[in-house]
């Protein structure tokens, strides 16, 4: 048996909500993660300085070992000031959801120009840009794909951005971040290293497995592992997305998968399939550190070849895997 000690990772992605599973979301996440970085788009978004504020406080309160780096949502027509008041507030990223393109993102971004303002801002404040790289007027597959042009754009006119493509899914997205600049950073999920196409509708439809990019077929999650295991810009956020259980398994299931409980095994049998279990403890614990100017954590995890059988159900939502039995699993040192 062989177990792996690592230094304690980082989920640069990963949404918590705000409404009543709020509390077991962040503690799920905490069991393992001494840092996250909570996605803004919660209802109310986080967007102005107060509801930043207080939301940060309602995370800490649930798990007050667990260090935040704060997002907000950005909005057409938002202001500079607005940006720079939510950088004092802590805010160290911005979020750009292309409008209509993920949960609650009715209300996101036409084009880039109706941010140019606080574009501006997040460069001269030093933030991070974060961007869900989709274009939903694309065929579903193909959204990503045809979102890579509006990321040149913003990288040609904003030449001092930092910016992180969020949950890399296709050949392509990869294939542009490895060819990217060093202000260029990307997140990769555990279910996208993990899962194809047909595990999500090959056979029975899993509406656990849907999210936003949708998984896609086994060329490009086998681009995305090269990605992870060769490039030093492309770190871990899990997208761990919960929806309640009973909402998913409606006739209209929203996007998201619940990765958080069950991402660190997933990753470790992935890195164990392509003989790199080496290589984990840099994907999972330093690259996305360094990218965002952050230490290394403190704590260390432990993981061994134990199999566990995920649970069915865990806090009000079906995480991914749920049923089976995984090779690896986790615990802290
Ligand atoms: O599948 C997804 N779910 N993708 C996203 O980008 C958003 C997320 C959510 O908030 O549920
Ligand atoms: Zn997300």
């Amino acid at each position: 048996m062989r177990d792996l000690l690592l230094r304690a990772p980082d989920d640069f992605h990963v949404h918590f909500r705000s409404g009543p599973g709020m509390g077991e979301y962040v503690r799920r996440t905490s069991a393992f993660f001494d840092r996250a970085l909570p996605m803004p788009n919660t209802l109310p978004p986080l967007a102005d300085p107060e509801t930043l504020a207080a939301y940060a406080e309602k995370v800490r309160a649930a798990a007050p070992g667990l260090d935040l780096v704060l997002s907000i949502k950005l909005f057409p027509g938002m202001s500079a000031d607005t940006v720079r008041a939510c950088a004092r507030a802590g805010a160290r990223v911005g979020k750009y959801y292309p409008a209509g393109a993920t949960t609650h993102s009715r209300d996101g971004i036409p084009t880039p120009r109706e941010i140019r303002d606080a574009l501006e801002a997040l460069e001269e404040t030093g933030m991070v840009l974060s961007v869900h790289g989709e274009d939903p007027e694309a065929p579903v597959l193909e959204r990503e794909r045809a979102f890579l042009p509006v990321l040149r754009g913003l990288l040609a006119d904003h030449p001092r951005l930092r910016v992180v493509l969020e949950h890399l899914s296709t050949r392509e997205a990869a294939e542009f971040v490895l060819a990217g600049p060093d202000r260029l950073g990307a997140t990769v999920t555990a279910h996208h290293l993990s899962f194809t196409t047909d595990d999500l509708a090959g056979g029975a439809l899993r509406p656990h497995l849907f999210c936003k990019p949708v998984l896609q077929d086994r060329t490009h999650r086998d681009a995305l592992r090269k990605a992870v295991l060769s490039c030093d810009r492309v770190f871990f956020g899990s997208d761990s997305a919960p929806h309640p259980r009973g909402l998913k398994e409606s006739g209209e299931a929203p996007a998201g998968v619940y990765a958080a409980p069950v991402a660190l095994p997933l990753l470790a049998a992935v890195f164990e399939e392509e003989e790199a279990l080496d290589r984990l403890e840099a994907f999972v614990s330093f690259r996305g550190a360094r990218f965002y100017g952050l230490p290394p954590n403190r704590g260390r995890i432990r993981l061994t070849r134990e199999p566990w059988t995920v649970p069915e159900e865990m806090d009000g939502a079906v995480p991914a895997a749920a049923g089976s039995t995984l090779a690896w699993n986790v615990e802290r040192v």
